[in-house]
């Protein structure tokens, strides 16, 4: 069954420059982009994409990080696209979680910095791809 999921390449991948080594992943993997944009993000639309992390004591940083630069935003599509692309990205923390092979364990040292978001569930897909592309008919 076709799912989608939303991903986000977060400022520090995008100031890295590894932009097509994570969307040359998710086409190796077999998984489409449904849709790509490059753009930065508003206070607001953090705040609500981190929701359920908003009373964690690295809410604030983790806002300020997300809104300091470009980021990507896609919708990515596949069978089991979800997990994945969790596969892709590895664990949260990068040293510790991730390891090697993956988006994280490959080019991440810190917890926030940890380069991408994947959606974790289709609950959370569903509503972070309508927050992201509100124009998209999912
Ligand atoms: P993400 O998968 O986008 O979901 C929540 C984000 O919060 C996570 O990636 C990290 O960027 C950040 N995060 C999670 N845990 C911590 C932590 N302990 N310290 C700082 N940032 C965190």
């Amino acid at each position: 069954m076709t799912e989608q999921t939303l991903v986000l390449i977060k400022p520090d991948g995008v100031q890295r420059g590894v932009i097509g080594d994570v969307i040359s992943r998710i086409e190796r993997k077999g998984l489409t982009l449904a849709a790509l944009e490059l753009r930065t993000v508003t206070t607001e639309i953090a705040s609500e994409h981190y929701a359920e992390h908003a009373e964690r004591p690295f809410f604030g940083s983790l806002l300020e990080f997300i809104t300091s630069g470009q980021i990507v935003a896609a919708v990515v599509e596949g069978p089991r696209a979800i997990a994945a692309f969790r596969q892709l990205a590895g664990g949260t923390d990068p040293v510790e979680k991730a390891v090697p092979g993956t988006i994280r364990g490959d080019f991440g040292l810190e917890t926030q910095f940890n380069l991408v978001h994947g959606s974790d569930s289709p609950e959370s897909a569903a509503r972070e791809i309508a927050l992201w592309f509100p124009s998209l008919n999912s």
